[in-house]
């Protein structure tokens, strides 16, 4: 799909990877909806990005989702595009793994998305077509300790994905599932960790450099403009998710 003149919502808006791909959107002509919790931040970004309207909502909050869809119809009459973006991390070993934690990364990372997809596909339907990107991780292909909950969560969601693209083709609203590889955001700031972890962090064992927010935007782009099923931040993520043992 071309995304000229297109009405995308653009969950996680106000940071690293959302925030690339609003830009870019933007600029390719598209007309964005900046949906994060941030409000003034949102606001201020919506002034340097033409076009672009600034919704602040909770994506664990189904009223909030709800919300989101409602007054991007009241202000555009029309939702093309949706990008589940929002989310973010949990560092700890399954054995300490703490329950609620993981219900609300669930909620976000999975949960919310999932709600998001029900509310504009019967809006993306009447319009005989549309474009759903969900942020799955690389880590959903592999078997890191410490992200057994986070990478489970991002599996959940590509899994989910790849399910409604299936269902949907019939629709003509296509879904993709983009895997960034580590990318130089906050993300890595906002993960939550568990003391009992020590702050072990995944990054130093990475054999390869991160990625900017930028390269990652451009590969959202190209997904939504290919319509691929699998957009991966780097080729050779594309053989991962099985074991040899
Ligand atoms: N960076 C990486 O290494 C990496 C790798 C693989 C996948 N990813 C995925 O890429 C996506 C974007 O992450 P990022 O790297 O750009 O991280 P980030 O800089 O921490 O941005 C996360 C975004 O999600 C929003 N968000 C968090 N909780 C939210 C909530 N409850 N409701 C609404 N918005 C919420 C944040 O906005 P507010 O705080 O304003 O609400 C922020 O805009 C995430 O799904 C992440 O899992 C990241």
């Amino acid at each position: 799909m071309n995304v000229q003149d297109k009405i995308v919502i653009v969950t996680g808006a106000s940071s690293g990877i959302g925030l690339a791909t609003a830009k870019l959107l933007a600029e390719h002509g598209a007309k964005v909806v900046l949906v994060s919790r941030s409000k003034e931040k949102l606001e201020k970004l919506s002034k340097e990005i033409p076009l672009s309207i600034a919704i602040d909502a909770d994506m664990t909050k189904i009223s909030d989702i709800k919300r989101v869809v409602e007054q991007t119809q009241e202000h555009f009459g029309r939702i093309d595009i949706l990008i589940n973006n929002a989310g973010q991390g949990y560092d700890a070993p399954i054995e300490k793994t703490n329950i609620d934690t993981f219900h609300y990364i669930f909620d976000l990372d999975v949960v919310g998305p999932l709600a998001a997809m029900q509310q504009v596909i019967p809006i993306m339907r009447k319009l005989g077509g549309g474009a759903i990107i969900n942020i799955s991780s690389g880590t959903a292909l592999m078997y890191l300790p410490n992200m057994g909950a986070y990478s489970a969560s991002k599996r959940a969601l590509a899994n989910i994905s790849l399910t409604a693209r299936e269902e949907l083709k019939k629709d003509n609203i296509i879904i993709s599932v983009v895997y960034p590889y580590i990318t130089l955001t906050d993300f890595e700031n906002n993960t939550i960790k568990e003391p009992a972890n020590n702050g072990e962090e995944q990054a130093g064992n990475a054999p390869f450099p991160p990625d900017s927010a930028e390269l990652v935007a451009h590969k959202i782009l190209d997904g939504i403009e290919s319509e691929a099923a699998e957009i991966f931040a780097h080729d050779w993520m594309k053989k991962m998710g099985r074991r040899e043992d």
